[in-house]
This record gives structure tokens, sequence and C-alpha cells, in this order.
């Protein structure tokens, strides 16, 4: 795998493999990694594509100052695990290479970005999309991979695409889940053993959700849900919501709609934020 840090020097290598008629495939990630974003790259991979991932801790998208501070930074680790899946190029940039001018862009999603984790998080998504729009600027990617896990970026990400027209095909991939069900996610490093286990009310909500929308109303399914997530003093739910997979807006009647439905939870487990969603 070669080691890129600096834009000119993975800007070389690239174009010199585009000349060549090679196709890129690009993993934008945080580091910290996982199984998860390994089937990203072996996914870009299967696809006959350079696989190009990026560790790169965004602080822009950090609206808590100690979650950035905290946000787990294995590198060492991750450039084994990188080398184990035969990732092509790794791209690791300082902050200045990502951002060696004062951020003046800004983003608006519109409602997509209003709800859910952009309730939660102000400002996450708007920095998400400065970071994601800076390395495909960069990159320049054919095809670029991004996890479910993270839905509402993942939607976001696609309407990116949209308004800069950028011509990069964004592929969505399944989740991937531990043993038991908890989604694979960076931050789960952070849980206790005992918190781990409690985290898998989760993924266990969501799947029983699945079954539920069959005969209840979304009402109903809403207010059993919360029940459930909300009876370990432990753990603070910040939302559990249905929402139309297209225009992440609240779904009211799960008879009616015409697109796909996903059900999306949002919950503390002692200090660690989780999230995770399925298609009901
Ligand atoms: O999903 C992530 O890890 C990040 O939000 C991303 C897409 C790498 C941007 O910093």
């Amino acid at each position: 795998m070669l080691k890129f840090e600096t834009v000119i020097d993975l800007n070389d290598h690239l174009e010199k493999l585009r000349k060549e008629g090679f196709k890129i495939g690009f993993i934008p990630t945080m580091g910290a990694l996982h199984k998860g974003h390994l089937s990203l790259i072996n996914r870009a991979k299967e696809d006959n594509l350079i696989s190009v991932c990026s560790i790169f801790v965004n602080p822009t998208q950090f609206n808590n100052p100690d979650d950035l501070k905290n946000y787990p930074r294995t590198i060492e680790a991750d450039i084994t695990l990188l080398e184990s899946v035969t990732c092509d190029v790794l791209f690791f940039p300082s902050v200045r290479e990502i951002y060696p001018h004062p951020i003046k862009t800004f983003f608006n999603f519109g409602r997509l970005e209003t709800v859910m984790e952009g309730a939660f998080r102000k400002g996450h998504f708007n920095g998400m999309a400065t970071v994601v729009n800076r390395l495909f600027e960069i990159v320049k990617p054919d095809f670029a991979y991004f996890g479910e896990k993270d839905f509402q970026q993942l939607t976001i990400v696609k309407m990116l695409v949209k308004m800069q027209s950028l011509p990069i095909k964004i592929i969505g991939c399944e989740t991937l889940r531990e043993e038991g069900g908890v989604a694979m996610s960076s931050r789960n490093i952070h849980l206790s053993p005992k918190e781990r286990e409690d985290a898998l009310i989760i993924s266990q909500t969501l799947f029983k959700a699945k079954e539920l929308a069959k005969t209840m109303t979304a009402q109903e399914l809403k207010s059993w849900a919360i029940n459930n997530l909300t009876t370990n003093p432990s753990s603070e739910l910040e939302y559990f919501e249905i929402a139309d997979a297209e225009t992440l807006q609240p779904i009211s009647n799960l008879k009616a709609s015409t697109s796909k439905i996903r059900a999306f939870i949002a919950l503390k487990m002692g200090k660690t934020r989780l999230i995770d969603n399925l298609e009901l």
C-alpha cells in the first residue's frame, strides 16, 4: 500500500494511474478502522477499482470539542488492517493540507439536514460536506463508498454530488454488525463490556420494529420503541424516528408511504453516542 500525506504527491500518483486507464474507488474515513470500513475497501476492489482510503479526523464536523479530542486515533492498527485487505493507497493528510485557507463554503441541504443528526449535532453536516467536498476535489474518484450506518450522511453526500455536479457515483453499503447485532462503529472502542451488552437494545429494537411495522401504526410503533429504549438508566435516548428513506422526513402513516421507510435511533450509552437505522 502506498501512503501519501500531501495533496501534491497523491495527485501525481493518481494522475499517472488515471492516464493508464484505471478508475478510482474512494473510501473516506476518520480512522479507527473496523470490518465495516474494510468491507467498503473490499467492495471497491471487487468493482475493479484502485482503492484509495483517506484517514482524516475532520475537526469541522464535531460540534463538541471533547468528542473531537476523544475520537479514537489508531493509525498503526489502521495501516495493518488496510494492508490486510491490500488497499492500494492511503491518504493521511494534516489539517493544514486539507484546510490551507479559511473555510468559506457553506452548504444548504434544506430539510435533509434539519432532522435527526442535523437537529442534535448543529453544524455537523456542513462540516462533513465541507471535508467530503474537499476530499472529492483532491482524490477525484469515479466511485465513493459510504456505509448505511450513517444513512443521513449518505443521503446528504448524494445531494452534495448533485448540487456540485460532480461526476462521482456514490455507493451505499449495508451496515456490518457485530455478533448479537450491534452496528460496527469506531466509537464502539469506548464501550465497556457492560455497555456493549446494553447497546444490543438498539439493534434489537430496530429488528423488532421491522416486524411490528406490519401490524402497528407509526404512532404505536414509535411509543413502543421509545418505551423499549428508555428503560436503562445508564443510557439516554436522543431520538427514535420513523422516516422516509429519501426525504428523511418523519412518517406518520406507514401504509400511505410510497417510498421506502427506515427507523433511526441515536442513543448515548454512558458517554458514547451510538446511531443505527434499518429499513422497515
Ligand atoms: O463517516 C465518516 O467517517 C466521516 O463523516 C467522513 C465521511 C469520513 C467525513 O469526515
